[in-house]
């Protein structure tokens, strides 16, 4: 194996959960057959990403990421899949504005956008960040998944996710588990509402964001 490709083994466990919740959620949005385009914002190690891509012929995927490592192990993914509709990786630093991302992506060209375990690893600003650029990208009736663990209305649970909690302020104050009342004000500042809430695997849950009609 390459020395770029990057193994996660949570990304391995929870790249069938998340694909079963989009296998649902996508047609009843789209229709089953629609030709969508959707963005990965923080694909890590594209495993994610190349997965999704097998499964959704008809979806042109595109992952980013902020980090070097991962756009090489993206990269090593996609050559090893040998896909069509999986484009190469862009760089995005999603605590920016789009306008500075450092590649264009066009407002309101998106179906879907895609946001697996960055929420609560990251500081605020790249989840304001994440539902801004949700905000300018997504097509009204587009729609965003973000997969993760959460507090629900001031509550944590269960225990293993208060401990989750506590080690990842350990390790930098500014992470931590977001309440999904919070994730609402953003989506809201942002032209977006609250969909559905999944229960996945090991008490992680995947939201879902419907881009309202254009303003
Ligand atoms: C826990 S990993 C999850 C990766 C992948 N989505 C997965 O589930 O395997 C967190 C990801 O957030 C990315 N990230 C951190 N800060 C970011 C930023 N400012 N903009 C975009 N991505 C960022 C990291 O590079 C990393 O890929």
């Amino acid at each position: 194996m390459s020395e770029a490709k990057i193994v996660v083994e949570a990304a391995e466990k929870n790249k069938d959960p998340i694909f079963k919740v989009l296998e649902k959620v996508i047609p009843e949005k789209f229709g089953g057959d629609a030709s969508l385009s959707a963005l990965e914002i923080s694909s890590g190690s594209g495993q994610h990403a190349v997965y999704f891509a097998e499964r959704f012929p008809k979806i042109t995927f595109q992952p980013s990421d902020v980090e070097e490592k991962y756009i090489a192990s993206i990269k090593e993914y996609i050559s090893g899949a040998k896909l069509q509709n999986v484009k190469e990786p862009i760089v995005i630093d999603v605590s920016k504005p789009t306008s500075e991302w450092a590649t264009t992506v066009a407002e309101k060209s998106l179906d879907v956008i895609i946001n697996i375990n960055m929420i609560h690893i990251t500081p605020y600003n790249c989840t304001e960040g994440l539902f801004a650029a949700a905000g300018k990208l997504l097509r009204a009736g587009g729609i965003m998944a973000t997969y993760g663990p959460y507090a629900i209305h001031g509550e944590i649970t269960p225990e293993s996710n208060v401990s989750f909690n506590e080690s990842l302020k350990s390790q930098n104050a500014e992470w931590g588990l977001r309440d999904i009342d919070d994730l609402e004000k953003e989506a809201k500042k942002n032209g977006l509402t609250f969909d559905a809430m999944f229960d996945m695997p090991a008490n992680n849950k995947t939201l879902i964001w419907v881009r309202s009609d254009s303003e």
